[in-house]
């Protein structure tokens, strides 16, 4: 049977006599069954195993279930072993994956309207009867919260201080079926340390299980905040602008995510002015990455640049929300039936 490989499940697992919550992803390669488990890092974390490890998987209930063998370890993107399992424990682990998507929203270059995507991208799945979450991972300039008008605090960057609970800086149904966790602002968080880029990831992994869609927005680049969250998501959105500098960062990003990204990609070509004009190019540069890459990404959206976006924005109003028939908004809501059916 084939399996999805990039359902992400909570599993509790006992490693070494050390039973701890962990997060999953079951992948069949090679014809073998095996687990990637995602390590955590910092204090508290698992101390790293050597391969031929012996790891056991607890039902809900504590009871031990089926065995495993640590089979290969890495460290990149994440810290993670692949257990090789027997087909009655991977039966299981698929039993608890009723869970939710995940979407990274990212792109080259600040500006190209990643925030603005993953707003409306999530507003509009939200009224379409889906349960979101929008996760503002963009650290230091972070900007969600400002544009849906809710309090910028408390935020993601306390809780990955540990100074407040996930429950504590989850904006629940701000817009009915649409829950945010405000990103963090401030210098202290523009930096971030392995130990909170794991955070991030596992942030994201929890909510999966109380949500249909997890949505998050990072900032632009290529830096390791951006690319460690590849791993972790089942789709990701590139978000770019139709000029040459902007293009040609996203084929480098583009790059680094054929080398680490398991889960596929789309593009989204924000903030352009002529359709018409844009597209022949367009098409263009996806033959171009699918050449220099090895990957496709298919265009899953064009949007037009609509000046009505910064005098909504002024008044702390979204175009999907107040035009929706915009063109803009058509297209948006198009991305919002891809991503539905993911
Ligand atoms: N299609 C569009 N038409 C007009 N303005 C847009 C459009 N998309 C984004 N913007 C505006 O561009 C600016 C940057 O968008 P933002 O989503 O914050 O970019 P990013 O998150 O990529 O840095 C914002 O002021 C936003 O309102
Ligand atoms: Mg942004």
């Amino acid at each position: 049977m084939p399996y999805r490989s990039m359902i992400h499940v909570q599993v509790r697992l006992r490693i070494r006599g050390r039973e701890e919550q962990y997060v999953a992803c079951p992948v069949s390669a090679a014809g073998g069954r095996s687990l990637h488990v995602q390590v955590p890092r910092g204090e508290g974390g698992l101390p790293w195993v050597a391969e031929g490890t012996e790891v056991e998987l607890l039902q809900r209930d504590g009871l031990h279930t089926a065995t495993g063998r640590v089979r290969a370890r890495s460290l990149r993107p994440v810290p993670s072993y692949a257990v090789e399992l027997t087909e009655s424990m991977l039966d299981k682990v698929l039993f608890m994956a009723k869970e939710g998507r995940a979407v990274l929203v990212t792109g080259g270059k600040g500006g190209t309207g990643k925030t603005f995507v993953s707003t409306a991208l999530s507003l509009l799945l939200a009224r379409q009867g889906a349960r979101v979450a929008l996760v503002d991972a963009d650290l230091g300039t972070a900007d969600v919260a400002v544009n849906l008008g809710l309090p910028k605090q408390p935020h993601l960057g306390h809780l990955l201080e540990g100074k407040k609970k996930l429950e504590d800086v989850l904006r629940r149904n701000v817009r009915p079926n649409l829950s945010v966790l405000p990103g963090a602002t401030g210098t202290r968080f523009s930096d971030p340390s392995a130990w909170k880029l794991g955070t991030i990831l596992t942030v994201v992994q929890s909510l999966r299980p109380q949500f249909d869609f997890v949505i998050v927005d990072s900032r632009a680049g290529i830096g390791s905040d951006v690319t460690s969250l590849f791993a972790g998501v089942d789709r990701v959105v590139f978000v770019t602008a139709d000029e040459p500098a902007g293009l040609s960062d996203t084929l480098e990003l583009l790059q680094s995510f054929a080398e680490i990204g398991r889960g596929p990609g789309a593009l989204v070509v924000n903030r352009v002015h002529s359709y018409r004009s844009s597209v022949d190019r367009l098409l263009a540069f996806r033959s171009r990455a699918r050449e220099e890459t090895g990957i496709d990404v298919p265009l899953w959206g064009v949007l037009q640049e609509d000046p009505r976006v910064h005098v909504l924005a002024g008044a702390g109003r979204l175009l999907v929300e107040e035009l929706p028939l915009s063109p803009t908004s058509v297209a948006l809501r198009q991305l919002a039936a891809r991503v539905q059916a993911l």
